[in-house]
């Protein structure tokens, strides 16, 4: 018990606030947000995603940290002490073991699409001044994204490098490595995909058909399926519903308000995929391409694009660095919940942890890797393994484990506790958090993936 006296701390309110937009900020803004948009028919989806966020999103977003804050352990043992204390069952620790597999799961292919978002960062530096005629055909990048991601052997080594740096910023710890870390690249993130934006306005000729895309509804394009697409992606890019938000908020210290936090966070990272769209749709456009590439949009449909864009070779220098901060910002919010959850189980040191920890995810991340080669032929329900993992995680785990978290807080834990938690004093304000946790996220969860499921 000893142990918890010596907890490290995020050292202050703007620390915590760009970890969290760190971690909160990620390829789920850069890489799927776009994509996702471009799948799903543009602005009545963003407006969807956008309800979601607010109504779902963000309430659960601040009972993570509150229990995080009245737990001050790894996510298993928070929920198992918060439960002990207000007279429930053991079986709610349940929570933190989805949470768990969700980070693990989540992180092993995590861990390959950051390994592809350096492997265009080298190849972008490399082609600096020298984007010539023949390498702007479309087929030859579809090609070399598919050399990239068909090679087992490049795939693996660049998802090392991006889990052996994760592995070292979190194995430094909780202020000198991940603050220290998202200090930097966090507001440099923010510059980069602002410099990204203005180019696209200023040279691409397309910034309002981007701004129409993202911007304009059209609800005929709506079904249930994109629903549960919506609600999903407001868990994963907040980063809610696996115990992380959780395990950030068990190293919050006294005296920092919740309420403002988080809608500060949310906000950033709703800034940041909007941004990206703004930065991304108007060069897709201008380059005569569609937007509705899939998964491919910022591996294949932006290097074709940057190719025809005068500056392009600058240009794509400044978004890979975009989607690999992005993504190095986040991955370590995906491995502290499991590296608590070690050094508190196993008493082993923080290093030790990081490196076990990260050493696990490495392994379940050349299943993804090898998914798009030696193992292109596994399907499993019609998916390949990488499919089968975002899916299970994504649309399954996610919106499960937040719908319990929003439970737990807004039923099982006393009232009273919850708006301690929070630093709050507008009653108004705590009741419509709870009102959102009680009835509106749990509700609205269970009706769209039973929705999404029928479908
Ligand atoms: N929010 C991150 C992103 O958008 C991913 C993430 C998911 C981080 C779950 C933490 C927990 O890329």
């Amino acid at each position: 018990m000893k142990q918890q006296n010596i907890r490290e701390r995020w050292s202050s309110r703007t620390g915590f606030i760009l970890v969290a937009a760190g971690a909160a900020a990620g390829l789920g803004n850069i890489w799927k947000f776009p994509y996702i948009v471009g799948e799903n028919g543009g602005g009545a989806f963003v407006l969807v995603y956008l309800a979601c966020i607010l109504v779902v999103g963000l309430p659960i977003f601040m009972a993570e940290l509150a229990l995080g804050r009245l737990g001050a352990r790894n996510v298993v043992d928070s929920f198992a002490s918060i439960a002990a204390e207000s007279g429930h069952s053991s079986r709610w620790t349940m929570i933190g073991w989805i949470g768990l597999l969700a980070v693990l799961i989540i992180l092993s292919f995590y861990g390959v699409v950051g390994g592809w978002a350096f492997a265009y960062l080298a190849t972008a530096l490399q082609s600096l001044g020298s984007i010539s005629e023949e390498t702007t055909a479309p087929v030859e990048f579809a090609k070399a994204f598919n050399e990239l991601a068909g090679d087992p052997v490049r795939s693996v080594v660049w998802q090392t490098a991006f889990m052996a740096l994760t592995a070292a910023i979190v194995g430094s710890g909780v202020r000198a490595g991940i603050e220290r870390l998202s200090r930097f690249l966090v507001p440099a993130l923010f510059l980069l995909l602002g410099v990204m934006v203005i180019c696209a306005a200023v040279t691409t000729g397309k910034f309002e058909a981007g701004f129409d895309f993202l911007f304009a509804p059209d609800f005929a394009q709506l079904d249930a399926e994109a629903l549960l697409v919506a609600l999903g992606h407001a868990f994963f890019t907040l980063g809610v519903g696996v115990g992380a938000m959780l395990t950030f908020g068990s190293y919050l210290p006294n005296g920092i308000g919740l309420v403002r936090a988080s809608i500060f966070v949310v906000g950033l990272d709703t800034a940041m995929a909007l941004l990206a769209g703004m930065a991304i749709f108007p060069i897709v456009f201008a380059s005569g391409l569609e937007a509705d590439a899939g998964p491919g949009l910022v591996f294949i449909t932006m290097p074709i694009a940057f190719s025809g864009l005068p500056g392009g070779d600058i240009l794509a220098v400044v978004f890979f660095a975009v989607l690999s901060f992005a993504a190095l910002t986040s991955s370590p919010s995906l491995l502290e919940p499991i590296v608590a959850f070690v050094r508190e189980k196993a008493r082993v040191n923080r290093r030790s942890a990081a490196i076990l920890a990260a050493a696990l995810v490495w392994g379940l991340g050349l299943v993804q890797a090898l998914s798009f080669s030696i193992w292109s032929d596994v399907a499993v329900f019609g998916k390949n393994l990488f499919e089968l993992s975002t899916f299970t995680a994504i649309s399954l785990l996610l919106p499960t484990g937040g719908i319990l978290v929003a439970l737990f807080a807004g039923w099982l834990v006393p009232a009273r506790r919850m708006k301690d938690a929070s630093g709050t004093q507008n009653l108004r304000l705590y009741w419509l958090w709870r009102i959102c946790l009680r009835y509106v996220a749990p509700a609205g969860v269970a009706i769209v993936m039973l929705g999404g499921l029928f479908v």
